[in-house]
């Protein structure tokens, strides 16, 4: 049987077409990481608003307020990217992160100590993955800039993590949390 062989132009047409295909993606995936990030930021920060004002110690109590005013940052740094590439946050997203945020947040006066830490702390871990990915996805199409950004929101979330996993490390409940939750 006879392989086609295809010529110079045909070889330069097919890579401009797959890395368009490329780049389409990683826009589009950045646009869902970072529109999932700007009303994540919202419910974290409505979250944590709550849960600092649950707290007794002054110490947890002015770190955790600091916490929330570090996404109230990363949620400004999001909108700045998403109107960069020609995106907007959406609604209905908002609206939900909203109610969640505020539930959360008036659910950190009836629950006690350990599980808002807990959760906090497993949220976390989540944002870091969230943020090094969509770093990945900038770099694919050779926005440098979003990458160093994405990627000092990243380690943000990262210290955010180790405070939430220093204060729930000895706890009794700890471990069933974490065989449960996979976390801690
Ligand atoms: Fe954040
Ligand atoms: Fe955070």
């Amino acid at each position: 049987m006879q392989v086609p062989v295809m010529n110079n132009v045909g070889l330069q047409e097919l890579s401009s077409v797959r890395l368009k295909t490329t780049s389409e993606v990683a826009r589009l995936a950045l646009i869902g990481i970072l529109q999932n990030a700007f009303s994540g930021e919202l419910a974290a920060a409505y979250a944590y608003r709550g849960h600092w004002k649950s707290l007794r110690d002054p110490d947890e109590r002015e770190k955790v307020r600091s916490i929330e005013n570090d996404e109230w940052v990363h949620r400004a740094n999001v909108l700045r990217m998403l109107i960069e590439i020609g995106s907007a946050p959406r609604r209905i997203r908002e609206v939900r992160a909203w109610l969640i945020g505020r539930t959360i947040g008036f659910g950190c006066h009836l629950v006690g100590w350990f599980l808002p830490m807990y959760f906090a702390g497993r949220l976390e871990s989540q944002n870091i993955e969230e943020y090094e990915v969509a770093a990945g996805h900038s770099r694919v199409l050779g926005l440098e800039r979003f990458v160093a950004e994405l990627r000092t929101m990243a380690d943000v979330e990262r210290d955010h993590e180790a405070f939430f996993r220093g204060k729930v490390a000895n706890h009794r409940l700890l471990p069933v949390l974490r065989s449960l939750f996979r976390w801690g």
